[in-house]
């Protein structure tokens, strides 16, 4: 691995935090046998993946009566991080999995197309306002100087997880490849219900009303803020300081940190990067477009 700086290294284009990993375990997944019940979370960082494992591991709470875990980390771990875990191919069937790896690095087992990757996305201003707070209070990322800084970082892909443009513009193009659903973080917020009731579709899983009902409660910010095994407070207060994984989760927050220069700056760059994908998003809650 490449270092980038004291915080930051990079390993076949792509930015991890160092030390978190190493080289020979990223190649390692290039043999990683997938089976066909794994589940993938994938996400950019910031983008709602705390709420999407949430939400995934409620939907497949009957899957895991016989073994129990301390918390949804535990239940869905990092791939790219095994963190002193046992190896991955030891774990019970079903196996989930959260990562922000891209599909150059992901298990190439996948494009058999039996797995199931949900994808979540996030409108890149919300992500870059989120990435931004969060460098503040997550131990090992730099903390920015300021928005301004911080964001030319984030534009050029020089933040863990590399460029946000990238990551999406390789998920999406490349989705045919895979079995995989995409959600948008901004329609879980204006209809949780719909987004549980498409994942239930997605994994094949007929839960009643009343047990969808169940996961919707348990994942509303409000609710799972004061969970313990779902708000990632476990987290040593050394490495996470303050609660910090679920700070606000609205949409449009991004207006409180962009200047109006900023953001006509951010939306040339995205219109240029994001040009032929398809994608809209819901940018703040007025306007519902941008
Ligand atoms: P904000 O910083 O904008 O509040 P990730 O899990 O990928 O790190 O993403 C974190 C973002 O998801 C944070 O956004 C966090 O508040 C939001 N989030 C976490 N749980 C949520 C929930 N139940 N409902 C809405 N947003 C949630």
């Amino acid at each position: 691995m490449e270092n980038i700086n004291d915080y930051l290294c990079k390993y076949k284009g792509y930015v991890f935090a160092r030390g978190e990993t190493t080289a020979e375990y990223i190649d390692s997944l290039q043999h990683f046998e997938i089976r066909d019940s794994d589940i993938f979370l994938v996400t950019y960082p910031k983008s709602g993946t705390i709420w999407a494992q949430n939400i995934i591991s409620l939907i497949c709470q009957d899957d895991f009566k016989e073994t129990k875990y301390a918390n949804n980390l535990e239940l869905m771990p990092w791939l790219e991080y095994r963190e002193g875990r046992p190896d991955y191919s030891l774990r019970p069937s079903p196996r989930l999995f959260a990562t922000h790896l891209t599909p150059t690095l992901m298990p190439p087992g996948l494009k058999n197309k039996k797995a199931k990757i949900v994808y979540v996305i996030r409108n890149p201003k919300d992500n870059a306002a989120s990435y931004f707070h969060f460098s503040h209070v997550w131990a090992k990322l730099e903390k920015p100087k300021s928005f301004e800084d911080f964001l030319q970082q984030y534009l050029s892909g020089n933040v863990g997880g590399s460029s946000w443009f990238d990551h999406v513009r390789e998920w999406y193009s490349k989705k045919d490849q895979y079995n995989i659903l995409f959600l948008r973080y901004e329609d879980m917020i204006m209809d949780l219900r719909t987004a549980v009731e498409k994942i239930c579709r997605f994994f094949g899983k007929s839960l009643d009303d009343a047990a969808i009902s169940h996961v919707v409660e348990k994942a509303t910010f409000k609710n799972m803020k004061q969970d313990p095994k779902a708000n990632y407070s476990f987290i040593p207060e050394d490495l996470l300081l303050q609660q910090q994984f679920m700070r606000k989760g609205t949409i449009g927050d991004w207006k409180n940190l962009f200047t109006v220069a900023q953001s006509e700056m951010f939306d040339q760059i995205y219109n240029e990067r994001m040009k032929n994908i398809p994608l809209d998003f819901i940018w703040d809650l007025d306007s519902k477009t941008n």
